[in-house]
């Protein structure tokens, strides 16, 4: 018979299970159980209940003698890791006021990490992403979602997946890889970006499927990158291979969403741009809403209107979207809590974005709560109120990370 481990006791420990994907929640949802503890047994929980209840059917006890609180492991739902070089130029640049274009226009922007990137080793970019992953676990991650898209072509992509791949045998975080070969047309391609397109369904999605690579393929629709014209036979192509989809949608512009909605996509991502109407389309949709804080903060400009996405009845998905250019900080939790303070998020809604409902924008049903059968992934913070997690804004970090039931922090 397989080990009946015990953790515990949390003072507060919280499930968020229950709870639905979409709609706003106000704080009383949170069930909190007092002196909780988590039995499991091969890396995934068997039961939820009070600690002294557990005891008996206990093999063996991880006895927690400070104050905690325990949540499920964070699930970053975007990020863009996988990269070479840096941008700390366009961040200086931009602060002193020069636009996306004219930074484009003088070496930055995407395409300078495209070369930096293409410039990388497999090895060099695998290292970066597990160092990365790394830093994400320490602050409570343990589902990480990472994008290729800065290779542009069938080869520098296939580079960036497999080095994706290699790095997730080599962290504890699991790494959901998704294809980003739409991100914006590749400078050095002679055709036209329908072409390049045409040449990634033909060419690069087979061989993905072949390798195992990823089954989500992401796209940005944007005036700067794919027109939602030039989009569509790509995402008809990449759906009857059955890839789930998801967009970088309304950044600057809005339109994105429109088409996320149309392709049945998993999540649409950003919606900085997203007004009345396209919230609304996304709240009468499956498609979930994910805002990227971080891209707001590293650019300085306005928030997904994550109220609004929620009060229409959307499901709001909080991610990092971690990434050289507009997002370099990379703190989760940070972000969240801050959207939450500027958006007027409540714990709950702030907790279920970066948990289940994240957990959701992946696809994956084996985590995001602590319940019965799911994967024993878990985090704790050193206070015995719940609240103090978002209250600090990410400088209350976990003292205690469990990976599929194995202490890794
Ligand atoms: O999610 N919006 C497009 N793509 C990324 C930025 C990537 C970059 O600037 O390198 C984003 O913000
Ligand atoms: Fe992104």
């Amino acid at each position: 018979m397989a080990t009946k481990t015990l953790i515990g006791p949390f003072t507060q420990l919280l499930p968020m299970s229950g709870l639905p994907v979409k709609g706003a929640l106000k704080d009383d949802v949170i069930a909190v159980i007092d002196q909780g503890g988590i039995l499991i047994s091969e890396g995934q929980i068997l039961t939820i209940a009070p600690f002294k209840d557990l005891l008996p059917e206990a093999d063996e006890v991880h006895q927690l003698d400070e104050e905690v609180v325990g949540t499920p492991g964070f699930v970053d739902a975007h990020t863009h890791i996988c990269f070479g070089g840096s941008r700390a130029r366009d961040y200086a640049l931009r602060n002193s006021g020069k636009t996306y274009l004219e930074i484009a226009k003088s070496g930055g922007g995407i395409w300078d990490t495209v070369v930096k990137t293409r410039e990388a080793t497999a090895a060099n970019l695998s290292q970066g992403v597990i160092m990365r992953a790394n830093e994400h676990l320490q602050l409570g991650v343990t589902t990480l979602e990472v994008k290729s898209g800065y290779g542009l072509s069938v080869e520098e992509e296939l580079k960036m997946l497999r080095a994706i791949k290699t790095a997730n045998a080599k962290t504890v975080v699991d790494l959901i890889p998704t294809c980003l070969a739409a991100h914006i047309p590749p400078k050095d391609q002679p055709g036209s970006p329908e072409q390049y397109l045409q040449q990634l369904s033909e060419t690069l999605l087979p061989q993905i499927k072949a390798e195992k690579l990823s089954n989500r393929i992401d796209a940005f629709v944007e005036e700067s990158a794919f027109s939602q014209k030039e989009i569509e036979p790509y995402f008809k192509t990449a759906s009857a291979m059955r890839f789930d989809i998801t967009v970088h949608a309304d950044q600057f512009s809005a339109g994105g969403s429109a088409i996320a909605v149309k392709y049945n996509a998993i999540s649409a991502d950003h919606l900085e741009a997203s007004s009345s109407k396209e919230i609304e389309r996304l709240a009468q949709s499956s498609t979930i809403a994910t805002a990227l804080p971080g891209a707001s903060l590293g650019l300085g400009c306005g928030f997904t209107p994550a109220r609004k996405l929620l009060d229409a009845g959307a499901a709001l998905a909080i991610a990092s979207d971690h990434n050289p250019g507009s997002a370099p900080m990379g703190n989760l939790l940070a972000q969240a809590s801050i959207l939450g303070a500027f958006q007027k998020l409540s714990n709950a809604e702030v907790l279920a974005g970066i948990t289940f409902r994240a957990a959701a924008a992946l696809g994956l049903k084996d985590r995001g709560t602590l319940a019965k059968g799911n994967k024993a992934d878990i985090i704790a913070f050193p206070t015995a109120d719940y609240r103090e997690i978002t209250y600090h804004q990410g400088q209350l970090q976990p003292c205690a990370v469990w990976k599929n039931g194995i202490k890794v922090l």
